[in-house]
């Protein structure tokens, strides 16, 4: 598949379509160079050139996948991985996060990089394995901005219980205390009473396991978010915050209103994962809150996820903030987009918002 203008090669799938991991992969690697991430593209062309010739790694990737579970996301998680862990040193000496540079496409030394990200994978099949099953664990702070720009304008006055699922290691459930935009805030935050999320693997962010495997999810040339997730990380060890391994669907089941607190249901860049039928429980769960809910005890739902509006979603910002708030009003319900941008929050704008 021809490289040349950042635009997709396809237009999005949907995430139930079964995709080949050949075509997944090139549509990973366009959308990495036009998030402006040219080695993290680089590593997945070289990956996807030696599936579609059949070379060692034909062997050790599915033949298709489920276009949602996101394939080249674990595959360069895997090598990050193995590249932080100084298992691939002559691939470590090449990845902008750890200091280094990625030789140029199509030059010799290109070739030789792509060789060795290829061979590295395949010699640890058995962590590439592994990681083809796991949910990509990408705790993304940058999405931390757009939850407080949320916050700021739910404008109830009261605390915020704040829940969230798919939170991973949680870090943004310590939205208040991360980096914001705040010229674009609407006042001081609400008071965060509590920090609760759940995630079918959660990962403790103050051990080191949980903080290399955090770490390798970030694309390989973003040294801004490896950067930002350090300081979070130090952040998660002085404000805490539970994150229950549980699955969506029954954390939102068992969710209830409290009186004199909005309860505030976030979440982002994990709708893609989630089975119909998950999605479907979060809905009637989140339909029952929103029956519930009074001025007493308001409920609101913020989301940082793909855009379900045509042209939205295959545009160069296809992700939207989504508020929908719920305190015994008329026109509760409403959806509010307050924002679009790309998946990891930056860059992102302010979509018609009334101060
Ligand atoms: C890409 S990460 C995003 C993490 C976090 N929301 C963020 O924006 O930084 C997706 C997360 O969703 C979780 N996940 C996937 N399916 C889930 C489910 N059915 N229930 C709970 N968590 C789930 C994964 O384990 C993973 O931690």
């Amino acid at each position: 598949m021809p490289e040349t203008d950042g635009t997709l090669p396809m237009g999005r799938p949907s995430d139930e379509d079964v995709v080949t991991t050949v075509d997944a992969l090139a549509w990973q690697a366009h959308y990495c160079r036009r998030a402006r991430s040219p080695v993290a593209a680089q590593i997945l062309d070289a990956v996807r050139v030696d599936v579609e010739a059949g070379g060692s790694l034909a062997g050790e990737l599915p033949a298709t996948v489920r276009f949602g579970d996101l394939v080249g996301l674990r595959v360069m998680a895997t090598l990050h991985r193995l590249a932080l862990e100084r298992r691939v040193p002559r691939v470590a000496l090449c990845l902008p996060t750890l200091g280094g540079t990625a030789p140029t496409v199509g030059t010799v030394a290109g070739q030789r990089f792509a060789g060795d990200v290829v061979e590295s994978l395949a010699t640890h099949e058995g962590l590439l394995a592994a990681m083809l099953e796991w949910t990509p664990q990408t705790n993304e702070t940058g999405r931390a901005a757009l939850l407080r720009f949320a916050l700021s304008r739910l404008g109830s006055g009261l605390p915020v219980r704040l829940r969230e699922i798919g939170a991973s290691a949680g870090l943004n459930l310590r939205a208040d205390v991360l980096p914001g935009r705040t010229d674009l805030e609407f006042g001081p935050l609400p008071a965060v009473v509590d920090r609760i999320g759940c995630d079918l693997h959660p990962v403790d962010p103050t051990t080191s396991q949980g903080r290399i495997l955090l770490s390798s999810y970030i694309w390989v040339d973003d040294v801004a978010r490896f950067n930002r997730l350090g300081d979070a990380l130090a952040v998660a060890r002085r404000v805490p915050a539970t994150v229950v391994q549980q699955d969506a669907g029954e954390f939102v089941e068992a969710l209830n209103l409290r009186a004199s607190t909005l309860t505030v249901l976030w979440h982002s860049a994990m709708w893609v994962y989630l089975p119909s039928e998950t999605k479907a429980r979060v809905l009637a769960a989140t339909r029952r809150l929103a029956a519930e809910a009074t001025a007493e005890q308001p409920f609101a739902h913020v989301s940082w996820e793909w855009s379900d509006v045509e042209g939205r979603a295959q545009s160069a910002m296809p992700f939207e903030l989504v508020v929908r708030s719920w305190a015994g009003h008329p026109d509760d319900g409403r959806r509010r987009t307050l924002a679009c941008g790309m998946s990891h929050g930056e860059p992102w704008k302010p979509v018609d918002v009334v101060p």
